[in-house]
């Protein structure tokens, strides 16, 4: 396990979970370290929520260990909590008090001295951007203010660990921006160790590392650089209309391997010959069909490629 001084705040080691027959988490290993984010990247039902919550206590391991801030959570678990802040996936807060009520009784519990309760909720909420709207009952707020509460919540002990599950599902797109902004700023200035579940590629992006889960197990694991760099040389994106029937054409050509729509244009996976062989080879075959290609180039992989590739069980031979 981590020493208090280790760099290392969440310290997985072959956690299992199961539930009757099921395996919800199967040997799951992973750290984070003092200011990094950590992306838990899957498909609904991967055990996601269920392994952080394995990390934060919630639940009783059936295999492995976790250290949390150098504390053992099955047997120091009142040391290992009191480092971590948690943000679940459907959070609770209480919808007939203020955002300040709501705060002051998350300081509470966590036990947040008296002394230190009201100056400590105030920056927090100004850190959140709620400080205008300490008075407004809970339940009125928008759902991105209701996330900002609730990471608020999270932090009202200034954990050392955070963990988020899913904390921006269902926010609009400026307030996901100005979720990231905080999250990133907590690793970057508080050196906050930061361990966060979300199902969008373009959040995974901005992780210093991604695991990426599928039934209870992780498949791969790494920076979004090197996890890109595993597919390089094999996507061509395509672009031309009409869309649907140039995807049918190109999915029978030899090959490619998938045909993914990205926005207007379509991203292939291709395996085989050069990027440029395979291109003159569909522009060839569009002709003959009388489908426009306008453009052909080869791109870097995108993280949803990397997954896409994962989940049909190639690639990456
Ligand atoms: N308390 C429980 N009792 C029984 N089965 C459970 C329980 N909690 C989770 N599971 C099962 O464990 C598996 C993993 O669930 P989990 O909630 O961890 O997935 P997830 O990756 O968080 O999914 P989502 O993206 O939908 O939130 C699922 O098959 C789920 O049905
Ligand atoms: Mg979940």
């Amino acid at each position: 396990m981590a020493s208090l001084t280790s760099e290392i705040m969440i310290e997985a080691q072959d956690i299992t979970k199961r539930f009757g027959e099921m395996v919800a988490v199967q040997q799951v290993s992973l750290t984070v370290n003092r200011g990094e984010i950590i992306g838990l990247v899957g498909p609904d039902g991967a055990g996601k929520t269920t392994t952080l919550r394995l990390i934060c206590g919630a639940l009783k391991l059936d295999g492995g260990r976790i250290g949390v801030g150098g504390y053992d959570i099955e047997r120091q678990t009142e040391n290992a909590r009191a480092q971590l802040g948690y943000l679940p996936q459907r959070f609770s807060l209480y919808e007939e008090l203020t955002v300040m009520e709501n705060i002051r009784f998350f300081a509470e519990t966590r036990g947040v001295p008296q002394k230190e309760w009201l100056p400590r909720c105030l920056n927090i909420l100004e850190f959140v951007g709620l400080a205008d709207f300490r008075e407004r009952l809970a339940g009125k707020l928008s759902g991105g203010m209701k996330q900002k509460l609730g990471l608020a919540a999270a932090l009202v002990h200034s954990p050392k660990v955070l963990l988020l599950d899913e904390p921006t599902t269902g926010v609009d797109p400026v307030t996901r921006q100005d979720f990231w902004q905080l999250i990133i700023r907590l690793a970057a200035q508080e050196r906050t160790a930061i361990l966060v579940s979300t199902p969008y590629m373009d959040e995974a992006s901005r992780c210093h590392r991604v695991s990426f889960m599928r039934q209870g197990m992780i498949l791969i694991e790494g920076s979004p650089a090197s996890l890109r760099a595993s597919l390089a040389g094999s996507i061509l994106e395509v672009k031309g209309e009409p869309l649907p029937v140039l995807r049918q054409l190109v999915i029978r050509e030899e090959g490619v391997l998938n045909a993914q729509r990205f926005g207007d244009r379509l991203h292939l996976r291709v395996k085989g010959e050069t990027a440029e062989q395979i291109s003159a080879r569909l522009q060839e075959r569009a002709r003959q069909a009388g489908i426009r290609i306008s453009a052909v180039r080869p791109i870097e992989a995108q993280l949803e490629d990397v997954f896409i590739a994962l989940l049909e069980g190639e690639g990456h031979g």
